[in-house]
């Protein structure tokens, strides 16, 4: 085990309770990372200005840059510091925090009722569908493009993992331009839809006075990308915690999705890149270094120190400048999700196993016998 393997292991939490009870950050020589794993290294890594999401010399990573999905790529706030990052990120925030959370929960539940069948290949086709599908109809797509859009942006996402091989990477560069081309479209064919995400999004960039119209564009598509897997992932992890204790389905969504946020959640880790030389602690990070950061190790350490010391809040959609303000709308959806599924009851017992990647835990559901 270490802590990529970690991140679609069956069971990681006890690997990331030993090293979360370790202090201070420590060098993996065999990932060449460093690790923060405590909630309190977690916290000073993320509230660190000189720590970054890219590195210096790689802001775009070097397989998609020069094409449509690296043009997105190095627009989006996720993937910028600075003064790409600080007006664009609050104009999101702003736009975000003004959705109506119950006209968001009754779009997912109209979508999620669609979508839903009860194989295994269905039902994880539909927990990808359904995230992405109402942020698309929320932005201002028409019912009838929510399926491209969703497969455009299923194409899009493999620009972001580096287990991503050339063919998917072309595929993910087709899929940016035709997403782009279609904001655009959308943004030329008529005002945008008065009330849509798209309108708030819009309005607010006016106000911030963020006029990058490319930029905007990148972060239009980086909104239903922040989306897709993440809370996929999160209905799935809620969906797999109903199968190991079924009693579960007794809580309210809203509840068990907040649970799941803690205790097995979707992005495991994200990562940080030294600008120059930091001190965290006895740790000395060199320029250039990277800082895995295990969100997944710290919420839970974090809960257990609240157990002892009083409330404390989770690390599942990160901390500090690049906190996701997306958290409410996520949540939303998932528990929407749920309460769909649940109304026949649970579904039958199905097996699953993690799809491949170096951060994300999301399941996907398979026959019994495929297992063996
Ligand atoms: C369960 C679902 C989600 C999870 C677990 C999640 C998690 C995260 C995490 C951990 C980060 C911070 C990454 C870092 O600091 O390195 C982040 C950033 C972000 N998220 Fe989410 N997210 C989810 C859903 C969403 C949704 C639905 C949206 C919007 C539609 C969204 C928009 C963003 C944006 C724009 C950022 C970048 C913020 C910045 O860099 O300042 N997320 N998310």
């Amino acid at each position: 085990m270490d802590a990529i393997a970690a991140v679609t292991h069956a069971d990681p939490y006890p690997y990331y309770a030993e090293l979360a009870a370790r202090p201070g950050l420590f060098f993996d020589a065999h990932l060449k990372l460093w690790i923060a794993a405590g909630a309190a290294d977690v916290g000073a890594v993320l509230g660190h200005a000189d720590l970054r999401v890219r590195p210096a010399a790689e802001p775009v990573p070097a397989a998609i840059a020069g094409g449509s999905a690296g043009q997105v790529f190095g627009a989006l706030v996720r993937m910028n510091d600075g003064e790409r990052h600080a007006a664009p990120k609050l104009v999101l925030q702003r736009a975000l925090g003004a959705l109506d959370l119950a006209a968001v929960h009754a779009r997912a539940s109209a979508i999620a009722g669609m979508g839903l069948a009860d194989a295994p290949v269905a039902l994880s086709a539909w927990m990808f569908a359904v995230p992405v599908q109402t942020v698309a109809s929320l932005l201002g797509f028409r019912d009838a493009q929510l399926p491209q859009v969703a497969a455009w942006m299923a194409d899009f996402v493999a620009c972001l993992s580096p287990l991503s091989g050339a063919e998917q990477i072309a595929r993910s560069h087709r899929a940016a331009l035709a997403l782009l081309d279609s904001f655009k479209a959308m943004l030329q064919s008529s005002a945008p839809m008065e009330g849509s995400l798209l309108a708030a999004v819009l309005a607010e960039a006016e106000a911030a006075g963020w006029s990058n119209s490319h930029a905007i564009l990148a972060n239009l598509v980086g909104l239903l990308s922040q989306t897709y897997e993440a809370t996929a992932g999160l209905i799935g992890n809620s969906v797999v915690t109903l199968m190991r204790d079924p009693a579960k389905a007794a809580l309210p969504a809203a509840v068990l999705v907040a649970d799941v946020m803690r205790d097995d959640p979707p992005i495991q880790n994200t990562r940080r890149f030294a600008a120059c030389d930091v001190q965290i602690g006895c740790a000395r990070i060199a320029a250039g270094q990277a800082v895995l950061v295990l969100l997944a190790a710290a919420s839970r350490h974090a809960a257990l120190q609240g157990a002892q010391h009083g409330a404390q809040q989770g690390y599942g959609y990160g901390r500090g400048a690049h906190a996701c303000p997306g958290q409410a709308l996520s949540q939303t959806i998932a528990a929407a999700a749920l309460e769909v599924l649940l109304r026949d009851g649970l579904p039958a017992p199905m097996a699953w196993r993690y799809r491949p990647s170096v951060n994300a835990r999301i399941p996907e559901f398979i026959q019994d016998q495929e297992t063996a």
